[in-house]
């Protein structure tokens, strides 16, 4: 099909029985925004391809993509894509689109990325991009799991970027990481509505309440993380950048059921 590249898995980490990462070749006019989804898949025994969206997890400067997935038993992708192997092929979609690019929001002084499970993707792919430090004096990234084990890339968000070579100097300080967990126990405990309702991640960040002049927001998650959140963030006041016009928050769906 002319809309799809044909990549090569070069390596794959399993992080528990739920969640796997994997990356691939790059072709070279393959271009997105940090924060974009495309299209990806297998083929199938009757030749054609089974796609799902997926957000890209590396950034737009580095050499490979990345991708991170929910494996859903009876998914009919991720029941395939879980067994993938370096060397093996697979569909990548020209066509990356989506809303989570800083460029939908207005200026501001505080970036949070809010994510749910797989929603962590796209965020990855935006901690890694120097223009996000340069319009944000902080960026806040969380990431809310059921289980420890599914608190993916702690090391590279809490270790290797802030000592990354080209661009760590610029990262520390400005980055701050707050993984939470709900269904057992952590230092950080609690759903993201609940913990942003009561002022909890807050106090723990020592940042004020969110305010319309200096707070910006990116979420991805599930759908009903989606609504509960949007809900509270309508609540005081924020609004939605849709539709050309330019406000304070933006939202992605994590792409579930895969
Ligand atoms: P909980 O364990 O209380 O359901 P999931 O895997 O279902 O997408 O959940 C990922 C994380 O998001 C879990 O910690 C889950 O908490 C939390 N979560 C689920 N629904 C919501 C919601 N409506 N608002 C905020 N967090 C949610």
């Amino acid at each position: 099909m002319s809309n799809l590249n044909t990549e090569t898995v070069t390596s794959v980490r399993h992080w528990n029985d739920t969640l796997f990462s994997f990356t691939t070749s790059r072709d070279p006019g393959f271009r997105f925004k940090n924060g974009h989804f495309t299209m990806i898949g297998l083929e199938q025994d009757n030749g054609r391809p089974l796609l799902r969206a997926y957000s890209i997890a590396s950034a737009n400067h580095e050499e490979e993509l990345e991708f991170f997935s929910i494996k859903v038993p009876d998914g009919p992708l991720t029941s395939q894509l879980q067994k993938i192997k370096p060397g093996d092929k697979i569909y990548v979609s020209r066509k990356p689109t989506g809303t989570l690019v800083a460029d939908h929001l207005l200026p501001g002084k505080r970036l949070w990325l809010l994510s749910t499970g797989t929603g962590l993707a796209p965020f990855l792919s935006i901690i890694k991009d120097p223009e996000i430090y340069e319009r944000f004096d902080q960026v806040i990234l969380t990431h809310g799991v059921r289980f420890v084990s599914e608190l993916a890339y702690q090391d590279m968000i809490q270790d290797e970027l802030p000592n990354n070579e080209f661009f760590g100097d610029m990262i520390q300080g400005k980055l701050k990481y707050y993984p939470t967990v709900t269904r057992e126990p952590f230092r950080n405990q609690g759903r993201l509505t609940n913990l942003m309702d009561s002022g909890k991640i807050f106090e723990d960040l020592g940042l004020p309440q969110p305010n319309l002049e200096e707070d910006r927001f990116m979420l991805c998650g599930s759908p009903a993380m989606l609504k509960d959140l949007t809900n509270l963030l309508d609540g005081w006041g924020f609004r939605e950048s849709r539709g050309g016009h330019i406000h304070e928050y933006v939202i992605e769906r994590a792409f579930v059921e895969k």
